[in-house]
């Protein structure tokens, strides 16, 4: 008897890591007026792990708050957008949040996209066995610098999905930018995004300060991972975490900040910390509605709309290119 063949996922890297480009913005950026570290460091394998943990905790309301949206306002969200299109899933990590949707949109072509395809490999065959009909691609993009897809994902619209809100750590230019990308790579199709919003400070500073201390380790663990791509020496201990709301910039900020004077030494430079410095290492902007959806029609889409959970903290919103 013959077994069919099962259909296998494909994968496409496109991203290479250019080690001396990452040594020479990380340094730049150590020895900036005030320091800085780029917040996509803080996902080294057990930041990735750190931040998993992060979505389990109390506080941290953003993810459980969405996925609440999703089941409550899945069938509206399905009658709104195009089914049997290329679903494209932006930082699809283990492609759990876009899996929930599959029954509701029935896409024709499963996108995964990543930095790197070695995160995608074990989750997309995974879901392979799960939806064997369903076609599926991996692609490792860095796209918060460019959101250039490869023809191999296809002709035809495509339904872009942005889920987390993840917009929130780009500047709101950043986040103008991004947004003109994905309407143009949704060629005709349109962008299911989730927005964090403006909320009481009592709610925001816990969610990334919470009481277990998972984010602080979170945040010190961005120094660990510092020190292997650039050979630096800076010690955890001398680093105290620090998150706040900073209401006229309607964002949370990340940072360290050390006690006592510190210097940190890498090959070729050091810095010297006096005491009670800070290193930012991330913001996380949150939105009024009525602010999101004037960005995406800057970015020129014609077409919004949005679903908001009873307490109004979490948005989805759906555009149409
Ligand atoms: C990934 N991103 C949407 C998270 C956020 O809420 O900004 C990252 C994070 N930082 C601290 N806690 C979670």
């Amino acid at each position: 008897m013959n077994t069919p063949l099962l259909r296998q996922p494909h994968f496409i890297q496109l991203y290479r890591e250019d080690r001396a480009a990452v040594r020479s913005e990380l340094a730049a950026s150590l020895l900036a007026q005030p320091a800085s570290l780029a917040p996509k460091y803080l996902y080294d394998p057990l930041g990735s792990r750190l931040f998993d943990a992060i979505t389990e905790l109390p506080e941290y309301y953003p993810t459980r708050t969405e996925a609440a949206l999703l089941a409550e306002h899945g069938a509206a969200i399905a009658a709104s957008v195009p089914h049997g299109a290329t679903l494209v899933d932006l930082g699809a990590g283990n492609g759990e949040k876009a899996a929930r949707l599959f029954d509701l949109l029935s896409p024709e072509r499963y996108v995964a996209v990543d930095i790197s395809v070695d995160f995608l490999r074990t989750a997309l065959q995974c879901l392979q066995r799960q939806f064997p009909a369903l076609d599926m691609l991996g692609v490792g993009l860095d796209f918060s610098a460019a959101l250039d897809l490869p023809p191999e994902v296809g002709e035809g619209p495509r339904l872009l999905f942005y889920p987390g809100s993840s917009i929130g750590n780009f500047t709101p230019a950043e986040a103008l930018q991004f947004l003109r990308q994905a309407r143009a790579a949704a060629q005709g199709g349109g962008l299911l995004i989730g927005v964090d919003l403006v909320k009481p400070r009592e709610v925001l500073e816990p969610a990334y300060d919470d009481a277990l201390g998972v984010t602080a380790a979170f945040n010190k663990n961005l120094l660990l991972h510092v020190n292997r791509l650039i050979g630096s020496n800076f010690d955890v201990r001398d680093w105290a975490h620090v998150a706040f709301f900073n209401g006229e910039q309607s964002r949370i900020e990340m940072h360290l900040q050390t006690a006592r004077e510190v210097v940190v030494r890498w090959p070729g430079a050091e810095r010297t910390f006096a005491a009670g410095e800070r290193i930012h290492t991330e913001n996380s902007y949150k939105y009024q509605v009525t602010d999101f959806d004037a960005l995406l029609r800057e970015a020129g889409f014609v077409r919004t709309q949005v679903w908001t959970d009873a307490r109004g903290w979490f948005a989805m919103f759906w555009a149409q290119g």
